[in-house]
């Protein structure tokens, strides 16, 4: 066999199994995994851990933001983030807004990732279930865009619930996932402006607006009208346990159900919204962070395995200038602030030293929840996700005990902050290596824009149907391969 590369004695995580070995690559691909006998080249990396590249199955980047163009961060600048934080392959959004069709979108999306540095793939954002639109979805699904996300919150992206059951439909037509944000866009208002009537305008009432219990009520309802249409869903960014608990009973009454959770629920809390001034717009994503002892609860699901992914949710806006938070000045109240956080770079880090090195969660599960799980569920699996023969050489040298105070500039995202500025890891990539490639080392990321590949998804098992009904009804529109 002609090894091109050889990374020699490290310690090799998989889901399902961790062991000191060799990893032999060639043509892009892991060719061998043991002993390794010669290679044309040969890196030693033992004392280090080598890890599945990162699979990040959320992330705004190279998204549009209807009236502004795109968002601040590309799959050129996030993906140089995500390199050096060890992620490899992240599944983006195409968005759907007015004045331009769901082909103009996607030709011009795809246009602007051709700069990517890192692997990458789409979900469909669907804010518009005319006929148009889910006409529109057959054509996306071959083109491999094989996932759709709906918003059951925030004014302009919103579905009703028979817009979502249209989605819903579609998707299980065609073989794709959707992936859902669960909150209850009336509850919200309605608590906006009661908030904003007696004045609480700060950053902090962000959260007091949003609720747990809006969240809880919003997949609830989400994982009924999927019961219904025997449709699979992801639920995003479940903030807290009692959220997941929705989603456990679901999984444990055999639905297709899974749960995503991300690093900001893990280690900010709402207390980071009540910083002076403007500062806690930092912080300001949707649903929001909890208090901090809600932490403990997710750690408790994502032991039990009711959530089993952890994503970025990375969606970037500056602190000031373009694409910013004070973009209704710093004076503005909280509805009018945008939400999200940066991430991408920090995923891995945080999930790392939060689980690994604090001992909350195994090689293995770290592995499970940053790269495996997300690649399975999203239809990237079996060249994503592991250190195998036949997947891609995606792989990620950790030093498990170098201790790294986190710096905006060290992350190397184009956003202006970090909601984790000076926070302490145990833990740090020191190489990634893309299809082969070696693209950082030390933080130095070498990859050039156009370095990553559109990875068109093809049908998998786990966007099928189970094929159980809520009764003898079977509607048409719901049948596999319909029009
Ligand atoms: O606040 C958030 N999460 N912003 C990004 C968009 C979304 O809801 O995922
Ligand atoms: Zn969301
Ligand atoms: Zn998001
Ligand atoms: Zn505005």
């Amino acid at each position: 066999m002609d090894v091109e590369l050889a990374l020699r004695g490290g310690v090799i995580a998989n889901a399902d199994g961790v062991l000191t070995a060799d990893v032999g690559i060639a043509g892009g691909k892991i060719v061998a995994v043991g002993d390794v006998g010669d290679a044309r080249r040969s890196i030693d990396v033992s004392g280090l851990v080598l890890t599945p590249g990162g699979v990040d199955t959320h992330c705004h980047l190279d998204q549009v933001e209807p009236g502004m163009g795109y968002g601040a961060e590309s799959l050129e600048t996030g993906g140089r983030s995500a390199l050096a934080g060890g992620t490899t392959t992240a599944v983006s959004f195409i968005a759907q807004f007015e004045g331009a069709s769901i082909e103009e979108i996607f030709a011009e999306t795809m246009r602007r990732a051709q700069r990517s540095l890192i692997d990458y793939s789409f979900h469909q954002i669907i804010t518009n279930a005319d006929d148009a639109t889910i006409g529109a979805i057959p054509d996306l699904v071959q083109k491999g865009v094989r996932s759709l996300k709906v918003f059951l919150t925030y004014d302009d992206a919103h579905l009703s619930d028979r817009e979502f059951l249209r989605v819903l439909a579609a998707a299980r037509r065609e073989g794709a996932m959707v992936c859902v944000h669960c909150e209850n866009y009336d509850g919200i208002g309605w608590m906006t402006e009661q908030l904003l009537a007696q004045g609480m305008t700060a950053p902090k009432y962000h959260a007091w607006s949003r609720p747990k219990v809006l969240e809880r009520e919003a997949t609830y309802r989400a994982i009924a009208l999927a019961e219904l249409v025997d449709q699979p869903i992801q639920v995003f960014h479940v903030s807290c346990a009692e959220v997941a608990e929705e989603i456990g009973r679901a999984q444990s009454r055999g639905l297709k159900v899974w749960g995503e959770t991300c690093p900001q629920y893990l280690v900010l809390s709402e207390d980071d919204m009540d910083r002076p001034g403007f500062e806690g717009a930092k912080y300001m994503c949707s649903p929001a962070p909890r208090r901090q002892e809600d932490a403990a609860g997710l750690w408790e699901m994502i032991g039990r395995g009711t959530i089993d992914v952890i994503s970025s949710d990375h969606s970037a806006f500056n602190m000031t200038g373009v694409f910013s938070k004070d973009r209704h000045g710093t004076d503005a109240s909280f509805d009018k602030i945008p939400n999200g956080v940066p991430g991408v770079g920090s995923r891995m880090p945080i999930v790392f030293s939060e689980g690994v090195s604090k001992g909350r969660i195994s090689l293995e599960q770290f592995v499970a929840l940053t790269a495996a799980n997300p690649a399975k569920l999203y239809g990237l699996w079996p060249a994503k996700g592991q250190i195998a023969v036949g997947a891609d050489a995606d792989i990620v040298a950790w030093d498990p005990d170098r201790r790294v105070t986190i710096t905006n500039d060290l992350l190397q995202h184009v956003v202006d902050y970090t909601p984790y500025e000076g926070m302490e890891v145990v833990g740090w990539p020191q190489m990634t290596w893309l299809r082969g490639a070696l693209v950082m080392r030390d933080g130095v990321v070498s990859a050039e824009p156009g370095a990553g590949q559109f990875l068109a998804r093809g049908p998998y098992e786990k966007a099928t149907p189970r094929n159980v009904l809520a009764n003898d009804f079977n509607p048409s529109c719901i049948a596999p391969g319909q029009p």
